[in-house]
């Protein structure tokens, strides 16, 4: 079976099954073809989502904090590539210091790995390897692939562990401890609980990019499983669940309907009001960030905040004995 087949069928096993759920849903991972990944990249230019601008000024003021003292040569691991900027800001003072530095990155899509090793061939010599994975299977991988002395600095950044749920954020962090040795770092960005208005315009946005990445899954559907589901029959919801914590992304049905997957071989009925749960944005306090490391044996060695846009980056060492 080819890679794009393999790819295929597990979209459509994925989604006859998420969307055959009582409560319909879709993996968020599947917003991010590479349309979707370009709308992504336009999001984070908006002036409402403030999330990439708060971590980068972060990471302006501390990348040299971020990698002082580790042992070289240093192997960076960017779980989730994104454009590769922000790695740019940590690899920058480490090659200006003249410590050898790798870099692996980890992504289910293509674009981002392409785009990120594109930004970081500034640096000719500068050796950059892509996992097209998950993040599990990267961490694996990069951990049998290390050889001898040098640390390891695990980032994970753009508050993508929001996009995960406490039992996934909690098997992820384990995930990442289970990789890192004595000497090694782990940097999580993490965007933190703010007001409710806010949060609301940064994840529906008065230009609709954001709505057009949601709706963007659909048309992936069309376009790749042969689906007939007309766009302008679904409207794009982000609403906060305080409860939760979380901001949920949801396409909602204007009316009912009846959609053909040919390629996932089944139809689905959507009453109308009937939603489908695209993704949620879990938003952190400081202290669950700390409880969040420490379920996993991990210990905060410094944490920055940005008090304008409530946006965190904290630092980990793994502590002597996991619990
Ligand atoms: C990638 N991830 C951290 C973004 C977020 O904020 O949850 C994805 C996103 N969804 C809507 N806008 C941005």
């Amino acid at each position: 079976m080819t890679g794009a087949v393999a790819v295929r069928d597990r979209l459509a096993a994925d989604v006859r099954r998420d969307l055959g759920r009582p409560r319909k849903q879709l993996q968020p991972r599947y917003l991010y073809d590479a349309l979707g990944s370009r709308l992504f990249e336009a999001i984070c230019a908006l002036p409402e989502y403030r999330i990439t601008r708060a971590e980068q000024r972060l990471l302006a003021a501390h990348a040299g904090a971020i990698g002082a003292g580790l042992a070289g040569p240093v192997t960076i691991v960017e779980l989730g590539a994104g454009s590769g900027e922000k790695l740019a800001q940590i690899v920058e003072p480490l090659m200006e210091a003249r410590v050898p530095v790798r870099v692996e990155l980890v992504d289910v899509s293509a674009t981002a790995l392409d785009l990120a090793a594109l930004t970081l061939s500034r640096w000719p010599d500068l050796p950059v390897t892509g996992h097209r994975t998950t993040y599990e299977d990267g961490i694996e991988r990069v951990a049998a692939r290390r050889r001898g002395e040098g640390a390891v600095l695990a980032a994970f950044l753009g508050s993508n562990i929001g996009n995960l749920d406490p039992a996934e954020s909690r098997a992820f962090v384990g995930a990442v401890r289970s990789g890192l040795r004595r000497g090694d770092r782990f940097l999580l960005g993490t965007d933190l609980v703010k007001p409710e208005a806010e949060l609301e315009l940064a994840y529906d946005d008065p230009l609709g990019v954001t709505a057009a990445f949601n709706l963007n899954v659909l048309a992936r559907l069309n376009r790749e499983l042969g689906a007939d589901f007309d766009l302008d029959a679904f409207a794009h919801r982000a609403v906060w669940n305080a409860a939760a914590s979380r901001m949920e992304m949801h396409l909602e049905s204007l009316r009912a309907q009846t959609v053909e997957i040919p390629g996932a071989g089944f139809s689905v009925d959507f009453s109308e009001g009937e939603s489908i749960w695209t993704e949620s944005s879990y938003k952190y306090e400081t202290e669950s960030v700390r409880e969040l490391g420490a379920a996993a044996g991990l210990a905060v060695t410094r944490q920055w905040v940005d008090e304008r846009d409530r946006f965190a980056l904290t630092t980990f060492e793994p502590r002597e004995f996991a619990p």
